[in-house]
């Protein structure tokens, strides 16, 4: 891969450790991937910030790199981490979960990395314009960055995510290429989509399906219905697709795959173990104004947690009914709440669905929120 003389520095040391350590990243996954260079980044997205997901190892990286003094170049913010720092006590966290997890925080800041703690950076202003190449980690953003903004990213690691924060650069290749980002398949839909969920089911069939690059027929998606379907193809490995007539107009090269109300179906029974669930959980990927909104207007009489970002949380605080938590800086899958006494919960999110029983151990119901507030 050709590095210019200022990168060849940086590789060589003469910048520090911790950028010296970054470059060497950089470049290990350029040449596995075939890149024939850097490119500026105008923002970096980073994963790995959660205790739970990351344990002693990765509070030592961090707090390793974060010594040498490298601070990002580009507009960085990071993704949820395993606590809300305003409610751990009333929830019931452990106090060295909280320790530990301030501490991964500290060392994120100490690298000037935004502490916005959300999955939704493009809600509260990492917000690329159309043609713009980031370097961004979280998968559900990345989809999401990619498809809606037409921004352009590879799927980063935490790591390299980071890597590229504080070069402010990333390899070149990948979906990065305009050549790489025509659509691969096309996905005629046979259902009506009557919500988020129905969204999340269609996205989890078709993401642990098929690969590529989806153009979806057939369907209406608005912005959060989009995020949505987003999330759930991340959960295989797509990290873009296209709806035909919204985000574009053309045909697809490859298959024409139907999907209609069986494969819904197939989604919702895979993905639930058990109709009764602790708590309804919302917010994978991280609530709007406007999802908050309407779970607030229909009044549930049950146990509901909202996950969003801090920005939006404030905005709602004081008009709370007692059964109702809006939770900030985390989410149901990286937060324990397997250790606060949580053994099953209910999700309208396919994502939040496969990896609360996959990551947390947890019992989940998949289903519409419209289903489990009538419970
Ligand atoms: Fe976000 Fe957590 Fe879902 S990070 S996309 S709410 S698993």
């Amino acid at each position: 891969m050709y590095l210019t003389k200022e990168e060849e520095r940086i590789l060589d040391g003469e910048e520090g450790e911790g950028l010296q350590k970054a470059m060497e990243i950089l470049v290990a996954l350029g040449e596995i991937n075939e890149a024939d260079r850097l490119m500026p980044i105008s923002s970096a997205q980073v994963s790995g910030v959660s205790y739970k997901t990351i344990g002693d190892a990765g509070l030592e990286f961090l707090s390793d790199m974060a010594s040498t003094g490298a601070r990002v170049r580009v507009l960085t913010t990071l993704n949820p981490m395993g606590v809300d720092p305003s409610i751990w006590r009333e929830l019931g966290y452990r106090e060295d979960f909280v320790n530990k997890q301030m501490r991964i925080v500290n060392a994120y800041k100490a690298m000037g990395i935004l502490l916005s703690c959300t999955c939704t950076p493009y809600l509260i202003g990492n917000l690329p314009t159309r043609g713009e190449h980031i370097a961004w980690a979280e998968s559900s953003a990345v989809v999401f960055a990619n498809s809606v903004l037409g921004a352009k990213t590879n799927r980063e690691s935490g790591v390299s995510a980071l890597a590229s924060a504080l070069i402010g650069e990333a390899p070149c290749y990948g979906l990065h290429l305009d050549e790489n980002r025509n659509p691969t398949i096309t996905i005629e839909v046979d259902a009506e989509l009557k919500n988020q969920s129905d969204y999340a089911a269609l996205g989890y069939y078709v993401g642990k399906s098929f690969g590529g690059i989806p153009l979806f027929k057939g369907i209406k998606p608005g912005m959060e219905e989009m995020k949505a379907l987003g999330a759930a193809l991340a959960v295989g490995s797509i990290s873009m697709f296209y709806v035909d007539g919204i985000t574009y107009s053309g045909s697809a090269l490859g298959d024409k795959i139907n999907v209609g109300i069986e494969e819904l179906r197939n989604s919702y029974e895979s993905l639930t173990n058990t109709e009764d669930v602790d708590v309804v959980c919302v917010g994978c990927p991280h609530y709007s104004l406007k999802e908050i909104q309407e779970v607030l207007q229909a009044k549930p009489s049950r146990d509901i947690w909202i996950f969003t970002c801090r920005q939006n949380k404030v905005l709602f605080e004081k008009k709370l009914d007692e059964n109702i938590k809006i939770i900030a800086d985390t989410c149901m899958v990286v937060s324990p709440l397997e250790d606060l006494g949580i053994s099953s919960i209910g999700v309208n999110s396919a994502k939040a669905a496969f990896y609360s029983a996959n990551l947390s151990g947890l019992k989940v119901r998949f289903d519409s929120l419209e289903n489990m507030l009538k419970l």
